[in-house]
């Protein structure tokens, strides 16, 4: 059973100004809801009911998000505007807590996951969602996280999200090896090796890490142990390659599509996919798509 996920937002999403400069990354919207809904409302669809934000005092405005806002409910409820009023409400179910923690110093994402460590504690499995990352399983009976969950609980093994990128892209990843190389979307297999950035000729693959994750509570001494890495900061993956060498650790392929909302173009295309897919806009976005398809 995975009850908790960490989502690390304390970055100061330097790829997205200018828009990040006074509104935090996460919160920057895609068609009518900020990124970071769209990642909770994932956790939560696979049976996530603690969600531990991992932030910084000038993200305030993702607390306040997910928090009760007293006086717009009254006065939606004033008005009579009940339709709007359920939709403030269903942010988050009321089975479901945020609790944060600070990150004091940006030391790396592997720095920020063990920041949580006090609330997770070291006996616990728990996932992990970068929020910069969208996930888009639309259509499918279950979602790609509730997929890890079901091979988590199958198998015991930790589970990291995958995707094939073009070769021209492997640099900015986590990258995974495998013993067998043709992994299925919706399948989970033994990772053989894994690296953080590496350059394409040192890469093990072209099956990148999609920023998310099922650990167990035992990475947290494995990541207090863990050197700073590439790019000068302690990096989960290292942690992660550390608990495969003891443990062995699984890749599970996702079946649906991603987004990285924290490159401008993959925020561009997320708007596109999420726009065309809204059960309220989604068929005059699809219009006015094609009154724009022709145009230079
Ligand atoms: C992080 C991880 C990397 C992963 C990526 C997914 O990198 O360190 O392994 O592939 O997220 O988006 P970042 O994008 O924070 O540099």
């Amino acid at each position: 059973m995975i009850r908790k996920a960490v989502l690390p937002v304390a970055g100061f999403g330097t790829r997205c100004l200018p828009a990040s400069k006074a509104i935090p990354k996460e919160m920057i919207t895609i068609v009518d809801k900020p990124v970071i809904q769209y990642v909770v409302r994932e956790a939560v669809e696979a049976g996530i009911k603690e969600i531990v934000l991992v932030t910084h005092s000038s993200k305030g405005a993702i607390e306040n998000h997910f928090d009760k806002h007293f006086e717009l409910e009254s006065s939606l409820e004033a008005k009579g505007k009940t339709e709007l009023l359920e939709e403030l409400r269903s942010i988050i179910p009321d089975d479901v807590n945020i609790i944060s923690i600070r990150q004091a110093e940006p030391l790396g994402l592997g720095h920020a996951i063990l920041c949580a460590r006090p609330v997770i504690g070291d006996n616990e499995p728990f996932a992990v969602l970068l929020p910069d990352v969208l996930v888009n399983d639309h259509g499918l009976d279950k979602n790609d996280l509730a997929g890890m969950v079901d091979a988590f609980d199958s198998s015991g093994q930790s589970q990291i999200m995958v995707e094939n990128v073009p070769r021209d892209m492997v640099h900015k990843y986590g990258i995974v090896g495998l013993d067998d190389p043709d992994l299925k979307p919706g399948q989970s297999a033994a990772i053989s090796s894994m690296v953080e950035k590496p350059s394409v000729d040192e890469a093990p693959s072209t099956l990148a890490v999609i920023g998310r994750y099922l650990l167990p509570g035992s990475i947290f001494p494995l990541l207090a142990e863990t050197p700073p890495g590439a790019g000068n900061e302690i990096q989960l993956t290292d942690a992660i390659d550390t608990l495969r060498e003891r443990e062995g650790v699984a890749a599970y392929r996702m079946r649906g599509e991603t987004y990285d909302c924290g490159h401008q173009l993959g925020y561009l295309e997320a708007i596109l996919a999420f726009g065309k897919q809204h059960p309220k806009f989604g068929n005059d976005f699809q219009n006015l798509l094609a009154r724009y398809a022709g145009q230079e």
